[in-house]
């Protein structure tokens, strides 16, 4: 067997950790035959908290969990990690914005961004998960120079999964048959949920949704909408915001950058952008990737209408003003 990896999951004591850390040590990202140690970050009152996850952990009996490290330590938690999982932040509340959030969580990503420069290893790929998650990957990355600026992205999954599952309902299939849904942007309420490009496989010939649907009305609208509103729509329900979902998400954001893309498939990623489709550059923008051998390109060629490209003005400005307050707080 492999020797084993360590991973990091900050916000350990938390509710989306409290599904990720199980969906890990149990192989679903990083394969039932490789061995994890896992470090579990949180602040120092969660401490207690973080022991019942740990004791939780040693109870499920997983073989490949080799170890847990449970640290109020930044320094002791991204000690040569190939993986970080960064969810730990304050999470938003009902009726609470964004822009609320960014202050107090700007400050917490510069932190991590040090400490993982200075002990993580060097190829370590980052996934930052706590809002505003794009913003903060960009702080993350500009306080660890040490590390490629492509090992940090953040989390559009979630959104991508909603999209799908969306759909496939739509159109009465099941949620794997659909692929290539497209979310734009940041991972807020001006993303882009983009379904022109989508497929589905019907008895095993590959059909666009679009030709499918034949509903553009319901495609333009309540399908973007509800996705753009399905985070407000869960805390509004569930008076906390989405767990389960986004710890699937994540999962399911870092075994496709460890493992790949399957041939003529893509999924939505948080990078660095490069100004591709118009997208400001030196933002986090989601985009659709492909992944080979552990590196994501940006896919080229697709296709953007007028209202497509109104879309994507939007949210990248989103970004290029979040940037501007970040570094606002920061630099104060
Ligand atoms: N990108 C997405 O799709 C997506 C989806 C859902 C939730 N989120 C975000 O994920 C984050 C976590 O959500 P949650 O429901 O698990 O929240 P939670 O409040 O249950 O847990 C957050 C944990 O982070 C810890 N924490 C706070 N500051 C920390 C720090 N400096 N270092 C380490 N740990 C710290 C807290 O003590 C807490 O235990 C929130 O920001 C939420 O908005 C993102």
């Amino acid at each position: 067997m492999a020797e084993p990896i360590r991973v990091v999951v900050t916000g350990a004591a938390g509710q989306i950790a409290y599904s990720l850390l199980y969906m890990i040590s149990k192989g679903d990202v990083f394969g039932p035959n490789q061995p994890v140690i896992l470090h579990l970050l949180d602040i120092p009152p969660m401490m207690g908290v973080l022991e019942g996850v740990v004791m939780e952990l040693n109870d499920c009996a997983i073989p490949i969990l080799r170890g847990v490290v449970p640290t109020d330590d930044p320094a002791v938690a991204f000690k040569d990690v190939s993986a970080a999982f960064l969810v730990g932040a304050m999470p938003r509340k009902q009726g609470m914005e964004r822009k609320d959030l960014l202050a107090a969580n700007v400050k917490i990503f510069k932190v991590q961004g040090e400490a993982l420069d200075k002990h993580a290893k060097k190829d370590v790929k980052v996934l930052v998960v706590g809002n505003p998650a794009n913003t903060n990957a960009l702080i993350c990355s500009r306080y660890a120079p040490s590390i490629p600026k492509e090992n940090f992205t953040a989390m559009t999954r979630l959104d991508q999964n909603r999209a799908l599952a969306e759909i496939a309902r739509a159109i009465n299939k099941p949620v794997d048959s659909v692929k290539n849904v497209v979310i734009w942007g940041n991972h807020s309420s001006t993303q882009f949920p983009d379904a022109s490009s989508a497929t589905v496989d019907m008895d095993g010939k590959i059909f666009n949704v679009v030709e499918v649907l034949k509903d553009d009305v319901w495609l333009n609208t309540t399908f973007v909408e509800t996705i753009q509103k399905r985070g407000a729509a869960v805390i509004a329900a569930r008076k906390m915001s989405s767990a389960m979902s986004a710890a699937k998400a994540a999962s399911d954001h870092m075994r496709t950058w460890f493992r790949g893309t399957a041939p003529g498939e893509y999924v939505s990623m948080g990078v660095l952008s490069d100004g591709s489709y118009g997208a400001p550059k030196d933002v986090i923008f989601s985009f659709p990737v492909t992944v080979m051998g552990g590196k994501w390109s940006i896919v080229q060629g697709l296709k953007l209408n007028d209202n497509a490209k109104a879309m994507l003005t939007k949210t990248g400005d989103e970004l290029c003003e979040e940037r501007q307050e970040a570094l606002v707080v920061i630099e104060a």
